[in-house]
């Protein structure tokens, strides 16, 4: 046969196959849109859909308002893209746990870019679980165990800085939650030079993280990529010198440093690439750093807002302090694991605060849930902070209450302040652990008064929520308030559970 034949032979089965494809694809989706039709809502104005009415009010009010309004699953559209959201505990339990392979992470380009794009939370499957066993390690309980030396003295050095001034709480937790993160990647042998180059840049590159994505130079955006090839830069010499030593160290940069892919083929697997390390890094102290510290905010807000209950977590801890002789002894892990109604203190603030009101994920085909199509390509909202404040989960649920953890767990799938699934936070055992050993040396050594507004009507977003000015207050040292301890070192909780 001549070729010429074969060509147009071998082009018409391919366009067959191709249409046989094509057709039973629209009969599938004509299929799904049939039997399921899209969620309630309002799509909004062409391509800008409801942004405007987003950005123009409290966010949670606008999700609360929809979510009254249509039920628990509605779809809009956000920023060009259209979103469906899903505020109850079973959708969210669908898309980021049983059915998440259909939902992958999805993130703006920019923001992409400004952490790093290999950082694990961009990313899914194999890659994504590699990474998430490796950091696993240094943010486990046996890791976090020798770790509660460094982080008390972040806490105390923290304190002993803001003691006397009024300042911005968020902004001196900002800086507990920097030293921790860097004590954990760093494990503590990080000289002082070094820690002022990343904390410098890393600074630089969050201004510009929520800024207008405009790489004209002078923008806060070219500056924040400019930083961010100089976090890279300071990153690359440590590891050059780790490995000239030949310790690359069992702290969260040496896991990286050391981990290789499965082996294949009977070779040993590929080691991550400097930039992979590099991305892995900023995305740690980025997931790290705002989020612990917004959620310390709040927590010194509602200990200041409710007096009986600062009381009685004041008891607690003076127990251990005085079990330490007064803060002569350094806290123990045992320790931070008896402070019950710490704790629970600790849970209800993430609670009522809600820092992650929600996550981002994208459809990656037509997913059908409860009769309603999710369209592939479009983003699903699970709203964490709607489900904390339904009513239906959480008795009155506007009220800080950290008593109702005592009486009876929440039930399966409603308390997600760490998410839920594949990419739930790793590092929720580190946080809890920074908040625990801060509130000990905060009741045990100072007392605060806020400076300025300190009602829950004006909130800040940075982007995740914070009082007006990161809740201005001053601190000053009071260790009369260790003494409300009985002198058998019994703890007096004055009532409060
Ligand atoms: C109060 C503090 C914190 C809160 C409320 C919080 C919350 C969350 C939430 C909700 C997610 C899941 C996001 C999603 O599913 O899209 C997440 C992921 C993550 N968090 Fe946290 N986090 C906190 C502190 C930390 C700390 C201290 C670290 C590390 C030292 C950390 C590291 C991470 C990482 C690496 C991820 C991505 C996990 C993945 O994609 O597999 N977080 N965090």
């Amino acid at each position: 046969m001549a070729p010429f034949v074969i060509l147009i032979m071998c082009f018409i089965s391919l366009a067959f196959v191709s249409y046989v494809h094509y057709a039973s694809r629209q009969r599938r989706r004509g299929g799904h849109e049939k039997a399921a039709k899209l969620p309630p809502g309002s799509m909004g104005w062409p391509y800008i859909g409801e942004t405007l009415q987003l950005y123009s009010q409290n966010p949670n009010v606008f999700f609360a308002s929809r979510q009254k309004r249509y039920g628990e699953i509605f779809k809009t559209r956000l920023l060009g893209c259209p979103c469906v959201m899903l505020a109850s505990p079973e959708a969210a339990r669908f898309v980021l746990v049983t059915q998440s392979h259909l939902f992958k992470p999805t993130y703006p380009r920019s923001k992409e870019r400004m952490i790093g794009p290999w950082a694990l939370f961009f990313h899914q499957g194999d890659y994504h679980l590699r990474l998430r066993r490796l950091v696993q390690g240094p943010l486990g309980p046996y890791a976090l165990r020798a770790l509660v030396p460094d982080v008390e003295a972040a806490a105390r050095s923290t304190l002993a800085d803001w003691d006397g001034n009024v300042a911005s709480t968020f902004h001196a937790m900002k800086r507990l939650s920097f030293d921790v993160g860097v004590a954990t990647i760093f494990g503590g042998q990080l000289d002082e030079r070094r820690k002022a180059e990343l904390r410098q840049n890393y600074s630089v590159v969050e201004k510009g993280y929520n800024s207008f994505p405009n790489s004209f130079p002078g923008t806060l955006y070219y500056k924040a990529i400019q930083a961010r090839r100089r976090l890279h830069g300071v990153l690359s010499e440590i590891m050059r010198e780790r490995r000239a030593r030949g310790e690359l160290g069992s702290d969260l940069l040496g896991c990286l440093m050391q981990s290789r892919a499965p082996a294949g083929d009977g070779g040993a697997g590929a080691l991550l690439t400097d930039e992979q390390v590099a991305d892995n890094v900023i995305g740690v102290l980025f997931a790290a750093q705002d989020t612990t510290a917004s959620a310390l905010t709040w927590i010194v807000k509602y200990l200041h807002d409710n007096p009986k209950l600062l009381e009685a977590v004041g008891a607690e801890q003076a127990a251990i302090h005085h079990a330490n002789h007064g803060g002569a002894r350094p806290l123990t892990w045992a320790q931070t694991r008896s402070m019950a109604l710490t704790h629970r203190v600790i849970l209800e603030s993430l609670r009522m605060a809600s820092i992650i009101s929600f996550t981002f994920r994208e459809a990656v085909a037509d997913v059908e849930y409860k009769g309603f199509l999710i369209p592939k390509g479009w983003k699903v909202m699970p709203l964490f902070r709607n489900i904390h404040h339904n009513a239906d989960y959480f008795q009155d649920p506007h009220k800080f209450d950290p008593s109702r953890f005592e009486v009876s767990s929440p039930r399966p799938n409603t308390f997600m302040p760490f998410g839920n699934g594949v990419h739930a936070c790793p590092g929720n055992e580190l946080a809890k652990l920074e908040m625990l050993v801060l509130i000990h040396h905060l009741v045990t050594g100072y007392r605060w008064e806020i400076h300025g507004c300190s009602g829950d009507e004006v909130v800040e977003y940075s982007p995740f929520p914070v009082p007006k000015n990161g809740l201005l207050a001053k601190l000053r040292r009071d260790n009369s308030t260790a003494v409300s301890v009985d002198t058998d070192g019994s703890r007096n909780n004055n009532g409060v559970n």
